[in-house]
């Protein structure tokens, strides 16, 4: 146990902690389990049981009032019926999350190919950059993996499986990077985010324009999706495709972001994976666990309780810890290292229970074939010149820039 006035400076947006935020979280899991952060606005959790207990604690905790916290909605017309969207609590919840499951895994299981050519062509692309700065700079084969591959790989199939159309796609990707920077914004002490009104309306005018031409996509496969009976709305379609957008970019460039650099500052591990392929789908959640895309996930309490002596008030905020709860010795054996066959692995880098991440076999998809993929093609892979630069943020946790030598 450390002493208390070791842990009671939890600021996750110190240079150190951007850089490497686990060192904070060990004293913290260890001195101040269920800690008051004025910087997050909230109770964090840091042990792993009680993130555990958090996601299964749908009776005290709402998710739907953590979003109204975030997000600024959408301004509907008076009279609107109220929508339900996945950050509903259940009971609404659970024929939205049927319907989008039904809805997201038929496209998900045929997506492969597809993820495959894409990261062909931005592997290619890569290449042709290369033999350019060869013949023009001093920075020989040195490429940038965020904005050449983790960034557009993932919003690049998204927008194909909501069928945006191709003139729309770089607006469709500034709104997607608008709302992630909003977010960041929100637990850095600013505003609800904003940049959903705009991708929302965006929505509401292509599903407008489906009406005479319909296409073959999610967008149409959820307006005709059933449950019991049940239907979406079309607002609630809207606000489904809203959430895959927010919830399914910025994640899965983190996971391959901050995976390929865990692998390439660890070379031993690297170069296993490199000689063994079908590792990958361990690897994957190892480097889930190792650093967390998403750091924290929040809800508001619904009533005045207890967790470990700690009086939580109705309506204040709380934050599970995932990135560290997955740390967390009391589960994971040498929980600072990374181990790629690590088994079992019970990270929870995708929620647990009611709100388990949709799209977990989507990005899981995505980072092992883009991590393979890049060992295959370039066997000197290592890192540049330049270092490596995390945005400064504390709860979708990623990189702005990782360059990385491929000669
Ligand atoms: C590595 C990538 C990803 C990570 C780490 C991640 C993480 C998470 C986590 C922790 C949650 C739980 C939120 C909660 O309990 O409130 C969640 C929910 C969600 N994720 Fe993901 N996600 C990833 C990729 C994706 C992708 C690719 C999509 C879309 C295709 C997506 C769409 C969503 C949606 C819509 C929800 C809300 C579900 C609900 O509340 O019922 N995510 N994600």
């Amino acid at each position: 146990m450390c002493r208390q006035e070791e842990v009671v400076f939890f600021n996750p947006f110190t240079a150190e902690a951007i850089a490497d935020p686990y060192p904070q979280y060990a004293l913290l899991r260890a001195g101040d389990p269920v800690h008051w952060s004025d910087k997050l606005r909230g109770w964090v959790l840091f042990r792993y049981d009680d993130v555990v207990a958090f996601f299964r604690d749908d009776e005290r905790l709402s998710s739907d009032r953590a979003a109204a916290t975030k997000f600024r909605g959408p301004r509907l017309p008076e009279g609107t019926p109220r929508l339900r969207t996945v950050a509903s609590d259940p009971p609404e919840h659970d024929p939205v999350r049927a319907m989008l499951n039904a809805s997201l895994a038929a496209r998900v299981r045929s997506v492969g190919p597809r993820v495959d050519a894409l990261i062909g062509a931005l592997l290619e692309r890569i290449g042709t950059a290369v033999e350019r700065s060869v013949e023009q700079s001093e920075l020989t084969g040195e490429v940038d993996l965020i904005a050449d591959l983790a960034y557009p790989l993932p919003i690049t199939i998204i927008a194909d499986l909501l069928g945006i159309p191709a003139s729309d796609r770089e607006q469709f990707q500034a709104w997607s990077h608008a709302i992630a920077r909003g977010m960041d914004r929100f637990y850095s002490g600013g505003a609800a985010a904003e940049g959903l009104q705009e991708l929302g309306a965006y929505f509401v005018q292509l599903l407008g324009q489906r009406q005479t031409t319909p296409g073959d996509d999610l967008m149409r496969d959820l307006l005709a999706a059933e449950h019991h009976g049940e239907r979406l709305s079309q607002l609630e379609v809207v606000a489904l495709c809203t959430a895959l957008v927010f919830g399914g970019h910025e994640t899965t460039v983190n996971l391959i972001g901050n995976g390929m650099l865990a692998l390439l500052r660890d070379r031993g591990a690297l170069e296993v994976l490199r000689a063994e392929p079908a590792l990958i789908t361990p690897a994957v959640e190892e480097l889930l666990r190792f650093d967390s895309p998403a750091q924290f996930i929040s809800r508001t309490a619904r009533v005045d309780f207890a967790w470990r002596g700690s009086t939580i008030r109705a309506g204040d905020a709380v934050l599970a810890g995932l990135g560290a709860a997955n740390r967390d010795p009391e589960v994971f054996a040498a929980a600072d290292r990374l181990d790629l066959r690590r088994s079992p692995n019970p990270h929870v880098a995708f929620g647990l229970g009611t709100h388990f991440c949709p799209g977990a076999q989507l990005s899981r998809i995505e980072a092992r074939a883009a991590i393979n993929a890049l060992l295959r093609r370039y066997p000197r892979l290592r890192l540049g010149d330049r270092s490596p630069v995390h945005r400064a943020t504390a709860v979708l946790r990623g990189l702005e820039r990782l360059p990385v030598r491929v000669d």
